[in-house]
């Protein structure tokens, strides 16, 4: 099965996608995870990245392209993936289909979470994760049990992003609604897009994620 979650910054994506990858056993593929790693190692990606992500801007389509492209052909993504952040453009949009159409392989549904902006910007506000191990957190919604320890690995150090100010905040929206936003127009004319309310609980949320795809047909 493959999956591609959409939505602005915030609604709750990466969240729902690695609930949805542990209790499907396929993997969890994300883009602004991996940038971040690449970030974080110091690579020459990461290194190019880095400016653009904290500004709340798209880092370019052939590098993102080719950490897709290495993640989905990894065992684990053999038995289905989710894609969290890919695609963000038109032309990302037929890379991927240009990659997957190679594999023979296709995207079974596209779930876009929608959300009021008033909802995200507390979310995003409230972000925190561990710099250890990524993990992540909220400061009212999903604080770690033990304040300022990661409950996964222990960690000593638990975060504001950099994007997670409130001037980048606005900026990603923005980026959003220009290069992001047409692609739900792009997916409903292929068949395969559907909305779920990311209004509510973490736990609500999840469950409209089930109910959508088995209606979809896509569970
Ligand atoms: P990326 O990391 O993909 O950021 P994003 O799309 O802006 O999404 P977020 O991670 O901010 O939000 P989310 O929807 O995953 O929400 P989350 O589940 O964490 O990208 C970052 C940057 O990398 C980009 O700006 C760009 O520069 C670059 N990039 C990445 N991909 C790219 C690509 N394909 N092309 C080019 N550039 C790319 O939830 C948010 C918070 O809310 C958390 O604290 C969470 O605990 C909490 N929460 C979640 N659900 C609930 C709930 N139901 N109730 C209460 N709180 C909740």
């Amino acid at each position: 099965m493959g999956y591609v979650f959409l939505g602005p910054p915030g609604v709750g994506k990466g969240t729902q996608a690695k609930r949805l990858a542990a209790s499907r056993g396929i993997a969890h593929i994300s883009t602004g995870d991996m940038l971040r790693g690449a970030v974080k190692r110091g690579t020459p990606a990461g290194l190019k990245a880095k400016p653009l992500m904290d500004a709340g801007q798209l880092v370019p389509d052939a590098l993102v392209l080719e950490m897709v492209d290495d993640r989905i052909g990894e065992p684990d993504a053999r038995e289905g993936f989710i894609l969290d952040g890919y695609p963000r453009n038109p032309k990302q949009a037929a890379d991927l289909d240009a990659l997957l159409e190679g594999e023979g392989r296709a995207i079974d549904c596209v779930l876009a979470i929608e959300l009021p902006v008033e909802v995200i910007v507390p979310r995003l506000s409230g972000r925190r994760s561990c710099t250890k191990c990524g993990a992540v957190y909220h400061v009212t919604a999903h604080p770690p049990k033990v304040p300022g320890t990661c409950d996964a690995c222990g960690g000593q150090e638990i975060v504001q992003r950099p994007d997670d100010r409130e001037e980048v905040i606005r900026d990603r929206m923005r980026v959003y609604a220009e290069k992001t936003e047409p692609l739900i127009r792009y997916y409903e004319e292929h068949g395969i897009l559907v909305r779920v309310d990311g209004r509510g609980s973490v736990d609500e949320v999840s469950t409209r994620v089930e109910e959508a795809l088995q209606g979809a047909g896509a569970a």
